[in-house]
């Protein structure tokens, strides 16, 4: 697997982290998410049809550290789980559509606008760079 694509400017990365952490301490921050994620199309609702969302925002909220962690470094523990969330994600997984992680970002960044009392167009521009490696993982494992 290359792995040169998840080298990331550690500053940028850094502001994401710290968003992500101020975002994290609302607890209505992945409830209000996956509302919006969902509102975005049928057929990504349809997806989380069975889904206990309790487990779903720990999990989540888990591997958005994970995918932060393997932003900053070019190996290790991080890759190894980013992995195994790329084939749970695959066409024989879950069956994730490569079109949908656009939606996904865009809703993340709508939400973290909402729950980031620092929210600025440059930690956007830092979340998009830092998620982006790992994006390209899921899909590439599609
Ligand atoms: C970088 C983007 C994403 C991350 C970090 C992520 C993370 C996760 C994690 C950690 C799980 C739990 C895996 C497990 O149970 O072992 C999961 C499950 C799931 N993800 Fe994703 N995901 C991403 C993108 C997406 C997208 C774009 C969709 C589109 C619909 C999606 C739909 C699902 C579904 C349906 C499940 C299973 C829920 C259930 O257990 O009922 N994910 N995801």
């Amino acid at each position: 697997m290359p792995r040169y694509y998840l080298v990331m400017d550690s500053q940028s990365v850094q502001m994401a982290r710290d968003s992500l952490s101020r975002c994290s301490k609302n607890e209505k921050f992945l409830d209000r998410f996956y509302e919006l994620f969902m509102a975005s199309s049928d057929e990504i609702r349809e997806k989380f049809e069975q889904t206990d969302f309790e487990r779903q925002k720990r999990v989540l909220s888990d591997s958005l550290f994970l995918i932060l962690a393997a932003a900053g470094t070019t190996r290790g523990f991080a890759h190894v789980q980013l992995e195994k969330l790329a084939k749970r994600h695959s066409r024989d997984g879950l069956d994730i559509k490569p079109e949908w992680y656009e939606p996904w970002l865009d809703n993340l960044l709508k939400t973290v606008a909402e729950f980031d009392p620092e929210y600025s167009d440059e930690i956007d521009i830092a979340w998009r760079e830092s998620v982006k490696g790992s994006i390209e993982v899921l899909i590439a494992g599609y």
